[in-house]
């Protein structure tokens, strides 16, 4: 799809969000470690667990059929060695991941987990991974430092993936960076010279508590939800619900 329409990609993490993605009909369903800070609770991905996304990817399976579905690889999954990124790889895929997303350009990791048969999708920019070595969730990439961005995504394509997310970086940079590669670039906070674009489903529907700047609310989902139980909880005790079975 790269330099065609543009490509649309969404995170999910059970299998109700995979499935509406689904009828939305996204090119891409990710099962992001965001489901720590979006769906768990926690403030960073940084808890989130191996198993944990192994329980979360096969939810998403579970509501998608026919989407072509990624599994973000968590924090310590794969950092150690290829040999521990190609054992976490493999336990995403047996529970229906089609390809394995990771944060940096961790070159012998990505040769291995492709080499073992396993689409890779790279990651650069602000690696939500890597907060505390950012100092927060900074834009990355400004100035000279763009050049360590672009050459962290060159190293990921040479290393075999098959796409690259570029979060959090200049929109001039991410346009350099689109045009001088092969694979399809998606961006989140990265402008609209992508390839493609990323959201993460909660921010896209109102779910989430903050309105990001790199995001777009298109319906406020709290609040209709908040509204509904509001109804129900008004009308338990009203005595209006629920009424007699009708014979
Ligand atoms: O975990 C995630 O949701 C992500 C996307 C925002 C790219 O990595």
């Amino acid at each position: 799809m790269k330099g065609g329409a543009p490509i649309v990609c969404v995170t999910a993490y059970d299998a109700v969000t995979g499935a509406i993605a689904e009828e939305a009909g996204v090119d891409l369903i990710l099962v992001g470690d965001s489901v720590g800070n979006v769906v768990l609770g926690y403030e960073t991905t940084l808890p989130v667990t191996l198993d944990q996304m192994v329980h979360h990817v096969a939810a998403v399976r579970r509501g998608v059929r026919d989407t072509f579905l990624v599994a973000d690889m968590p924090f310590g999954s794969y950092q150690s060695s290829a040999a521990q990124a190609v054992d976490s790889a493999v336990a995403l895929m047996r529970v229906g991941a089609e390809a394995v997303k990771l944060e940096g350009a961790y070159v012998s990791q990505i040769e291995a987990i492709v080499a073992a048969g396993i689409p890779v999708m790279g990651h650069v920019g602000m690696t939500p991974q890597s907060v505390n070595a950012f100092g927060g969730f900074k834009m990355q990439g400004k100035g000279e430092a763009g050049a360590d961005v672009q050459a962290a995504a060159h190293a990921i394509q040479e290393a075999g993936a098959f796409s690259i997310v570029l979060e959090l970086i200049p929109s001039t940079l991410a346009q350099t960076i689109t045009g001088s590669l092969e694979i399809p670039t998606i961006g989140i906070g990265a402008g609209p010279h992508c390839d493609g674009q990323i959201q993460v489903f909660h921010d896209l529907v109102g779910l989430s508590p903050h309105v990001f700047r790199h995001a777009k609310r298109y319906t406020n989902g709290r609040e209709a939800f908040a509204a509904a139980l509001s109804g129900y909880a008004a009308e338990v005790r009203g005595g209006a619900f629920p009424s007699e079975p009708t014979a």
